[in-house]
């Protein structure tokens, strides 16, 4: 994977991509109202399953690298990469992070949000926020001619500046007929280095912020990964496309 090309995509191939973020986004948008005490993650994942083959597409994640599941549920102190099931039911106060990535016509669109379930704690609401938020600064800091280094500085200045934590063990992502390629984008760094940003590239930025330790730990069915503290973890995710006059989010919500 690390020796994997950066792969600049045609107008026609971020067409494409942009058909695949736009079902993406709206998969989310479909399962935000299920989102509530009561539901079990299982339910939310056959739902996303349903309703992805209704849309003539294919759960990315389902078989990947042997994932058994069509979505990612991560709960709480699960950082990412939880694995839904009948035995896990939604409470209030809760926060969970539901990840997709439909398959349209071969192209992925990989996107993530955290919803609250209920009325969440004053820290988990602002946990969250400063996660969404992180998310749009680093998105902001993507422009052709710059680098790679300045989507992490701009989201771990942001996180730090609030007490938080950035995740180091997972990282953002090229995306385009293929589920995770070249380049990483970690979400930490400094400004001016790393990789330069061009048009044709398109890649996700999906920044895990933690209430405590950035450190993670996966659980023994070797996808869960918890925060080591057992605190709070929130992530947004978003697959951008870098153009010749700036960035497109290709898994943008309509009404956003
Ligand atoms: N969608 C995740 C990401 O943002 C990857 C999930 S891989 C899986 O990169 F196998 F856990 F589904
Ligand atoms: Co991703
Ligand atoms: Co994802």
């Amino acid at each position: 994977m690390g020796n994997d090309r950066i792969v600049l995509l045609s107008k026609r191939e971020i067409a494409k991509m942009r058909e695949a973020g736009k079902l993406a986004a709206q998969l989310l948008d479909h399962l935000a109202p299920m989102v509530k005490p009561g539901i079990s993650t299982l339910e939310l994942n056959d739902e996303a399953e349903r309703w992805t083959q209704a849309h003539g597409a294919i759960s990315a994640p389902l078989g990947y690298h042997g994932f058994p599941k069509s979505i990612c549920t991560s709960i709480n102190e699960v950082i990412c990469h939880g694995i839904p099931s009948v035995t896990e039911i939604l409470k209030d106060g809760d926060i969970i992070n539901i990840d997709v990535t439909p398959i349209l016509d071969g192209y992925y669109g990989d996107t993530s949000r955290t919803f609250f379930v209920g009325e969440p704690s004053p820290l988990a609401k602002q946990l969250v926020e400063v996660t969404a938020e992180c998310l749009q600064r680093g998105i902001e800091a993507v422009q052709p001619g710059g680098r790679v280094g300045d989507i992490g500085a701009a989201i771990q200045e942001h996180a730090e500046a609030h007490g938080f934590s950035v995740v180091r063990d997972f990282v953002g992502h090229g995306v385009n007929r293929v589920f995770h390629t070249a380049p990483q984008i970690p979400h930490y760094g400094t400004r001016g280095k790393g990789k330069k940003l061009r048009p044709g590239m398109v890649f996700t930025i999906e920044p895990m912020i933690n209430e405590g330790t950035w450190e993670a730990q996966v659980q023994a069915d070797g996808w869960t990964a918890l925060t080591k503290d057992r605190k709070l973890s929130a992530q947004f995710e978003h697959t951008i496309a870098i153009l010749e006059t700036g960035v497109e989010i290709l898994t943008r919500p309509a009404d956003d």
